[in-house]
């Protein structure tokens, strides 16, 4: 395992279990984060996991991943709306980085059919629930490093 992902919630993933239970399941996020920890078994990877509520917190933790991230699967939660300091940090970072969304953000609200992150990753998947995240694994590892 020379490789190893970075995983990134934003805020309100540490309130899964709790949400909308037609969008986001039943999982909290440290069920998710070991299902995740499989995906990355599976795959041949490792991952490491960093959640924040704020903000900045995120923008500084990518800033920290320049040259020592083997890639990035991040879900920004509501900021992939409108938080262009994502969109910039995860430019800054220049690490190949997988938009993932357990809710199919495509056919919910309007405003969340938008995203700021879109076109600084190389790829998005959306409304596949945990397994979404073994599919993100894929795609970024299909990515070279
Ligand atoms: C989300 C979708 C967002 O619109 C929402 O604000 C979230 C979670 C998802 O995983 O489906 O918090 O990113």
């Amino acid at each position: 395992m020379d490789r190893t992902i970075d995983v990134l919630h934003g805020v309100n993933l540490d309130q899964l279990g709790r949400r909308d239970p037609a969008h986001y399941g039943t999982q909290t996020l440290a069920d998710l984060e070991d299902a995740v920890v499989g995906f990355g078994r599976d795959l041949g990877v490792g991952t490491r996991f960093f959640q924040s509520n704020h903000e900045g917190a995120l923008v500084e933790h990518l800033h920290g991943l320049r040259g020592t991230s083997g890639g990035i699967l991040i879900n920004p939660g509501a900021w992939t709306h409108y938080a262009w300091a994502l969109h910039d940090a995860l430019e800054i970072t220049g690490v190949p980085a997988v938009e993932v969304h357990l809710s199919d953000v495509t056919h919910r609200d309007a405003w969340r059919q938008v995203s700021v992150v879109r076109d600084v990753c190389i790829g998005t998947v959306s409304g596949q629930g945990v397994e979404g995240y073994r599919a993100a694994l894929e795609l970024l590892l299909a990515h070279p490093a």
